[in-house]
């Protein structure tokens, strides 16, 4: 008899081809997430779950699942929603897919450094509303990005591809991570700082660190009291290392000067989120991973560490190898 594996949501076929042959697969089909109790309902009796960022996975899930559960790959390389603790304490293995998305989440994160220096949103949105009459030279001004010096909180393989864009545009760039990198500040070229200098020096400042109760609402009032008047601030991590209510308040009171964010706190962040009603910030719904290469290539990552795992095998990219020891 094949294992059975529940999968929260239609993936790319790349994954899928490979799981067909070796599980009896159900695929949650809907757009949106499976509801609390769709997902308790659905993973009972499973060996394998294949889930998404958007579900939470804790004790009461591995519970449901009940003890034949033998992995949970996440599709994604942040696996915040999952407890491991919980998964590593069941002896469960937790893999993830880490590596494949680093250059497309690098690139957008560029596309929105970009795209909030040059006001790309804003122009376009000029255009189409018949506002353009004529050249004019102060319209639509915004910062150089080359020469400018670029803060980057969590220098690992995200925080460094962008460092080595930004060493193209000739910026000067620092960095603040859990673990100095004497090595990379070598070979990029980077300077590691106190949280407090990159804050005053950065004309722009890149998140690029894992969310964790250290790095929870790590940009709150005091963070942006200290950055510069035109500091532009980029997020691709997580939402939850950005207080929302301290940011639309610095934003609305021009102490930053923009905000470029591909993730909100929370996700999908409220239509009625004070933030929206703002010209200074870009919201993009976490899309920095959607390329279709990148997300052929996260699929098929995450179908193998879930094969691995019911094969009783080591995960190739396992987030808990204490669970083998
Ligand atoms: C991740 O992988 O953690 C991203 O947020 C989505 O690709």
């Amino acid at each position: 008899m094949k294992p059975k594996v529940f999968i929260t949501r239609a993936i790319p076929e790349a994954g899928l081809d490979l799981l067909r042959p070796i599980a009896e697969i159900e695929v949650w089909e809907d757009e949106l997430p499976p509801p609390r109790e769709s997902l308790l309902q659905k993973v009972k009796g499973v060996d394998g779950l294949l889930t998404l960022l958007t579900d939470k996975i804790d004790s009461q899930v591995m519970d449901a699942a009940g003890a034949t559960l033998k992995v949970i790959s996440q599709m994604a390389v942040g696996y915040d929603n999952i407890d491991v603790a919980a998964a590593t304490a069941r002896k469960i293995p937790v893999g993830h897919t880490p590596g494949v998305l680093t250059e497309t989440t690098a690139d957008f994160t560029w596309a929105l450094l970009m795209s909030a220096a040059r006001r790309i949103v804003e122009s376009d949105n000029y255009t189409r509303d018949g506002k353009w009459k004529t050249w004019m030279p102060t319209l639509l001004l915004g910062p150089d990005v080359y020469g400018a010096t670029l803060g980057i909180i969590g220098l690992g393989r995200i925080g460094q591809a962008v460092a080595k864009r930004a060493k193209g545009f000739d910026m000067r760039v620092i960095y603040r991570s859990a673990h100095r990198h004497p090595e990379i500040e070598k070979s990029l070229g980077v300077e590691y700082v106190p949280l407090d200098s990159l804050y005053a020096e950065s004309d722009f400042i890149s998140i690029h660190t894992p969310l964790n109760d250290s790095t929870y609402h790590l940009i709150n009032d005091s963070a942006l009291a200290k950055m510069k008047p035109g500091a532009i601030l980029i997020n691709t991590a997580r939402g939850g290392v950005i207080d929302p209510d301290a940011l639309h308040r610095a934003l609305r009171d021009k102490k930053i000067a923009y905000a470029a964010l591909d993730v909100t706190e929370p996700e999908p962040i409220p239509l009625e989120s004070p933030l929206l009603t703002l010209d200074n910030i870009i919201i993009a719904p976490h899309i920095a991973s959607a390329s279709i290469q990148t997300r052929n290539k996260m699929a098929t990552m995450a179908a193998e560490n879930l094969i691995a795992g019911l094969k009783g095998e080591k995960l190739p990219h396992c987030v808990n190898p204490q669970v083998y020891r």
